[in-house]
């Protein structure tokens, strides 16, 4: 089975906003998401994604709408539900959106969804990107009872956030971490959505995404750019690509 990679290049347009926030549109602001966007297909991404923070902090508007217009493959719009950002989804109209929670203070997306405690509001974003004919994720920890609440949303595809396994801190808790990743991966195969895996994956731990069944999709950034800097865009998306290869589902 083939376990498809979406390349987040959030950290692209970090490192341009570094030195360019003020002014984005200057013929010299650089480095650019869009060409980036395209390197990595090239190199065998499957798909692209992007996460449109209340706060601009990486990505910008018009990087999402540079992107809709250039990918080759599919844009993945990471978003938080706020009306703002819908409202910029609905009229960009990604391939697919992944819900994620934002707090302004987080350095990134720190925890999965609580679908359980957003259930009504959740439900009312979802149907209206459906309606628009945009396939929908929920960024979710791996629990059954958050899986459970996904499946009765009616969503096409959660993704399980690996982040806890990426940074567990003993072999205990990695392990554990480990089964409730293969728990809930079953569980939500067995709901019929497409699962996903996304956060904190890099070149050595995605030895162990591949003891996680019924994957069909991986969202990897930063260890990816990290590596872009030592090796270069196309050969870090490819090194990636290979430690992908030979996944048993
Ligand atoms: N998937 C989701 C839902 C995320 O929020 C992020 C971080 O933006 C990623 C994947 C990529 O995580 P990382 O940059 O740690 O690979």
């Amino acid at each position: 089975m083939e376990l498809r990679l979406g390349v987040n290049i959030d950290h692209v347009a970090t490192l341009r906003q570094a030195r360019y926030a003020t002014m984005p549109e200057s013929k010299n602001a650089e480095p650019d998401p869009i060409a980036a966007a395209a390197v990595c297909e090239r190199a065998g991404a499957k798909g692209i994604v992007a996460h449109l923070r209340s706060d601009r902090r990486h990505i910008q508007n018009r990087d999402i709408e540079r992107l809709r217009e250039n990918i080759i493959t599919k844009l993945n719009l990471e978003m938080g539900n706020t009306p703002e950002i819908v409202d910029v989804a609905l009229r960009i109209v990604p391939d697919e959106a992944c819900l994620v929670p934002e707090k302004r203070e987080e350095v990134t997306t720190e925890g999965g969804l609580d679908v359980v405690a957003q259930r009504k509001e959740l439900e009312a974003t979802i149907k209206r990107l459906q309606a628009a004919g945009i396939r929908v994720s929920l960024f979710v920890d791996p629990t059954l009872e958050q899986i459970d609440a996904a499946a009765e949303l009616g969503v096409e595809m959660v993704e399980l956030h690996t982040g806890k396994l990426a940074n567990a801190f003993s072999e205990k808790i990695e392990k554990q971490e480990l089964q409730n990743l293969q728990a809930a991966a079953k569980c939500a195969f067995e709901l019929k959505m497409q699962v996903n895996a996304g956060h904190g994956i890099n070149y050595t731990n995605i030895a162990l995404v591949h003891t996680i069944p019924h994957l069909t999709e991986l969202n990897i950034g930063h260890s990816i750019i990290s590596r872009a800097m030592s090796v270069g865009l196309e050969a870090a998306v490819k090194e990636m690509l290979a430690a992908m290869e030979n996944y048993n589902g």
